[in-house]
């Protein structure tokens, strides 16, 4: 395999400024400068004698966080490994079903019982992690920002923020809120809050933190910058989480505040049941380490990791890694036998927490093949049309293989799911929005209330419920006047 070259073609080796130099004329960077032309980066120093003392200044803070050694040898392992198909016994898990006998219903119940003696009692933290670039929606700005409420327009995090202030009025408590954000959009993050005096929440209870950053790659392992003095850096990934929680010091603020649970979301998804009792209970219920939800996939080949036993260990696997005949695989009852599709919303508890950072944090990473512009050899910005650049992250799911006890709880994706991802098309602004709508139209019906649909069964019409008139269906029913006439636009 081939590691960077950068050392052969670049003009750095071929003028004056080398290595030797740098480290002479920035002693305390020594260490840093030696690894990058180690690791054969020194093309990264290409235009050194024409950047500005704060573009140096950048760039040698930049070196000083890159583990040149780590992206030495994810490049090599992405060079030489192609992908494996998946190895070991695959079995179905355990699921708990969507109840509808009444066992099942009783047993719901006294989750639910459970999970809010636990919320009243404030050992439930919510945990989002917003740090992703957002590419794929390509706003240039925080996911969390796009307003995506269906009438008032409301920002995704906004929706959120109004689902905690309901849960602490239900419940008469206060749900510490904590935010991973990254280098690159972390100050955009806290701003809007501020700009939006925190949705009404009490700035004291949210906390917000910065993930670590990885450099971007190209095809051959080479550091991609997008200016003369600096490296393409890209958030390590979700499972990032771990390392970020313990090392930002935020598992002991947790733990001051008398926090035992975290309830873990992404922030795309805007139907997510912020700290959902019956989760939450169904996760102390068993003293589980580390609890998932889970939905039924649309069909056999939808792009979703599903959550599965792999030598009786419990794991997420690619969609990728799932060989034909399991992806179509039928149980006894005929339907599909892997078909708990992960949507990412997870109970952990912060002892299992410390435990998977007491074992080295669990990070692996794995490697996306991404466009990412940058800067050729002559200064000139490329925005590529092919993919160009790997990308490293870590999944949060990698640290089931810790698990001792887990919970899988099966949910309706019509309630608990709808990512906001792509721009167009689907998982799409406009899909969250229509899932939104057709969310609450379903809670109408239910009380009573007559709306139509299209053949697809879409909502005719506009309708937003606050999370501060209801935040399910329970709640509107006992709310909502039932004579009232749906006429095609609805706020309340
Ligand atoms: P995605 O993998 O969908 O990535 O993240 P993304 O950044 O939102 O979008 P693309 O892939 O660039 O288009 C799923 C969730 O994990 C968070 C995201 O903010 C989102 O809530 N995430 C992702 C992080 O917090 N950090 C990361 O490094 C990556």
């Amino acid at each position: 395999m081939n590691l960077p070259n950068s050392l052969i073609d670049s003009p750095v080796n071929n003028k004056s400024m080398n290595g030797k130099t740098l480290e002479k004329e920035y002693p305390a960077y020594k260490r840093y400068i030696k690894n990058a032309f180690d690791a054969g980066q020194a093309h990264i120093f290409r235009w050194w004698n024409e950047i500005t003392p704060s573009g140096k200044e950048n760039l040698l803070n930049q070196i000083s966080s890159i583990d040149f050694l780590l992206i030495r040898n994810l490049v090599s392992d992405a060079l030489m490994n192609s992908p494996q198909p998946m190895q070991g016994n695959i079995t179905p898990p355990q699921i708990i079903p969507i109840p509808e006998s009444a066992t099942e219903k009783q047993k719901a119940q006294k989750a639910r019982h459970i999970g809010e003696v636990s919320l009243r009692k404030e050992e439930v933290a919510v945990l989002t992690v917003a740090g992703g670039d957002g590419t794929r929606l390509g706003i240039g700005g925080p996911k969390g920002t796009f307003p995506i409420a269906p009438i008032t327009r409301k920002s995704i995090f906004q929706l959120h923020a109004e689902k905690i202030l309901a849960i602490q009025q239900r419940y008469g408590v206060c749900i510490p809120w904590y935010i991973m954000t990254s280098e690159t959009n972390g100050t955009m993050t806290q701003d809007f809050f501020r700009s939006h005096r925190f949705f009404g929440i009490d700035p004291q209870q949210v906390c917000f933190f910065t993930q670590g950053m990885l450099p971007v790659v190209d095809l051959q392992g080479n550091l991609l910058m997008d200016s003369k003095s600096n490296i393409v850096m890209s958030p390590n990934g979700h499972g990032g989480v771990i390392i970020a929680l313990r090392e930002k010091g935020i598992l002991d603020d947790m733990k001051r505040r008398g926090i035992k649970h975290i309830f873990y979301h992404q922030v795309d998804n805007v139907l997510i049941k912020i700290a959902d009792p019956v989760f939450v209970g169904y996760h102390l219920m068993d003293h589980t380490e580390m609890s998932l939800k889970v939905v039924k996939k649309c069909h056999p080949e939808e792009k979703v990791g599903i959550v599965a036993n792999i030598d009786g260990r419990l794991q997420v696997i690619e969609y990728s890694e799932l060989s034909r005949d399991d992806m179509y695989a039928k149980g006894a009852d005929g339907t599909l036998k892997y078909n708990a599709g992960n949507i990412a919303i997870h109970m952990m508890s912060i002892d299992f927490l410390e435990k998977v950072y007491q074992n080295g944090g669990a990070i692996s990473y794995h490697t996306a093949i991404k466009r990412v512009p940058y800067l050729n050899e002559n200064g000139m910005t490329i925005a590529p049309e092919n993919n160009n650049a790997m990308k490293f992250e870590s999944f949060i799911f990698d640290i089931l293989k810790h698990v001792q006890k887990s919970v899988i709880m099966e949910v309706l994706r019509e309630d608990e799911f709808s990512p906001v991802k792509n721009r167009e098309g689907e998982n799409s602004p406009e899909t969250s929005r229509q899932d939104m709508i057709n969310q609450f139209g379903r809670w109408l019906r239910k009380a009573g209330i007559s709306i139509p649909t299209d053949p697809l069964g879409n909502v005719l019409g506009l309708i937003e419920i606050s999370p501060y008139f209801a935040l399910d269906e329970e709640e509107l029913g006992n709310k909502i006047d039932k004579h009232m006439r749906f006429n095609g636009h609805l706020s309340l």
